[in-house]
């Protein structure tokens, strides 16, 4: 990692491609543009919002984040992506009905300029889709190349000094790691031969990393958590993120389970349940795209929880979450979680969680900082998985051997140290600096 002095000013555009223009996406871009010109503000964006504090108590600095790391500014972003329909932003946010019409249309003119490229899709990997802007090309590296064009192209078009891929498209099936995806030398032939076990995600990644562009995985599907993907982007010194953007029900997991866990409260069971009615919702409703979500949905309380040092508290926790498509509630996905919890002598409580949630709302901010300290990331020279962004996904990546922290409290001092320590300021760790340097 770069010192201060060496990291390089966000100059010029930043432009951010997403494959996948739906829901989040259009959320995300309209929110900037909505917050440029004023018409609304980007609540949720640590990026746009956060304050961090810096040396002793006594020394009152509280900086902004955005004023104290070199952040690209929201007026410097262009927004581009690829989907399987033709749908321009304004009317891809449009269907999606996650923000008020009133307001798409005062912003219409710069969301209706964003137009989808092409999508590389295979309905192998998302079944309950069939779109048709899609490309058509021998193998898989044919289509890697056609990617590596577009993001060229849209770079020279958008006058763009840097770009940055965040995957927000539809949840891919579950796939198993398997020699393909061991080597770069392996996945490239892989490429060439279309094995199967290369999916549109990794062919986005593979693009963007060979177009010296750092790629953010915001779904839970298998992508750039692939030893060749990371073998690829640290040769090519460059930083790589995910999975699964940390939102909703998941989101108040690692809210409530450290506060239950840090008074040694032992839980019996912990049931989760969803009903969402937007195009995600109804992908999920595929057993093979569910699998994946699953998967990434259920690892968080393990971690979190820790059954393994506290077995009489957490062993025997029975946890279990559905997702069900409900067309009637569009975006606004609606969670309970019933907790069921034991304390004292092992007396029995329970707690009911019921969120109204708005999925895209809680996802938008998420995009804007992850895009934000992606680019940050790569101008400070860090490169392979960037584990200090784990505060944002469900499936932090982390380097190999290592198990992924959940806790969002943890996982904001990890984050807040990793920018203290880019600007050369005292780390923070609560204890030497307050109590045995005094105030
Ligand atoms: N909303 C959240 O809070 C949240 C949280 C975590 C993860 N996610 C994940 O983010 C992704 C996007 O969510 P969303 O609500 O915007 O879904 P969405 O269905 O509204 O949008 C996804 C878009 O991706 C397109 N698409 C599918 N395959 C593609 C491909 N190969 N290339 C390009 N485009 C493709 C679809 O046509 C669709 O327009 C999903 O995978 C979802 O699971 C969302």
């Amino acid at each position: 990692m770069s010192s201060q002095q060496n990291i390089k000013k966000p100059e010029g555009k930043l432009g951010i491609l997403t494959p996948g223009m739906g829901a989040v996406s259009t959320t995300f871009m309209a929110g900037v543009i909505a917050a440029n010109k004023g018409l609304g503000q980007p609540f949720g964006s640590i990026s746009q919002m956060g304050k961090i504090r810096l040396g002793k108590r006594t020394e009152n600095r509280e900086p902004k984040i955005k004023d104290f790391v070199p952040l690209a500014s929201l007026n410097d972003l262009v927004f581009g992506g690829w989907d399987i329909f033709t749908d321009n932003a304004y009317e891809s946010a449009l269907n999606a009905g996650v923000l008020d019409k009133d307001l798409l249309n005062k912003i219409k003119d710069d969301l209706s300029a964003i137009k989808p490229m092409p999508a590389v899709f295979d309905p192998n990997y998302v079944k309950r889709l069939h779109g048709t802007y899609t490309k058509k090309a021998k193998t898989k590296m044919d289509l890697a190349k056609a990617v590596m064009a577009d993001i060229k192209q849209f770079k020279i078009k958008n006058s763009c000094n840097r770009i940055i891929m965040i995957w927000a498209a539809s949840t891919e099936v579950y796939i198993e790691l398997s020699d393909v995806h061991q080597t770069i030398e392996n996945f490239e032939k892989g490429l060439i031969n279309n094995d199967p076990g290369i999916s549109p995600s990794m062919i986005y990644a593979y693009a963007a990393l060979k177009s010296d562009v750092p790629f953010i995985n915001g779904a839970p599907n298998l992508t750039n958590d692939i030893p060749a993907i990371i073998e690829l982007a640290n040769k090519l010194n460059l930083p790589v993120a995910g999975k699964d953007f940390k939102t909703g029900q998941t989101l108040m997991k690692t809210i409530l389970g450290p506060g239950l866990k840090t008074r040694l409260l032992g839980i019996d069971g912990w049931f989760s349940t969803n009903i969402l009615g937007n195009r995600d919702g109804e992908v999920l409703d595929d057993a093979g795209s569910f699998k994946t979500k699953e998967v990434s949905k259920l690892s968080v309380l393990d971690s979190v929880l820790e059954p393994e040092k506290y077995p009489e508290l957490y062993k025997n926790m029975y946890h279990k979450v559905r997702i069900n498509y409900y067309p009637p509630k569009g975006d606004d996905k609606e969670s309970w979680d019933n907790i069921d919890i034991f304390g004292w002598l092992g007396y029995k409580m329970q707690i009911k969680v019921n969120f109204l949630c708005k999925d895209s709302i809680l996802a938008a901010p998420v995009v804007l900082d992850l895009a934000l300290f992606m680019d940050l990331a790569q101008r400070a020279g860090m490169k392979g998985i960037q584990e200090w962004l784990s505060f944002y996904f469900k499936s932090p990546q982390t380097k190999e051997g290592l198990q992924p922290i959940h806790d969002i409290f943890l996982q904001k001092i990890k984050f807040e140290n990793t920018l203290r320590y880019m600007m050369g300021e005292t780390l923070i760790n609560h204890l030497g600096l307050d109590y045995y340097e005094g105030e």
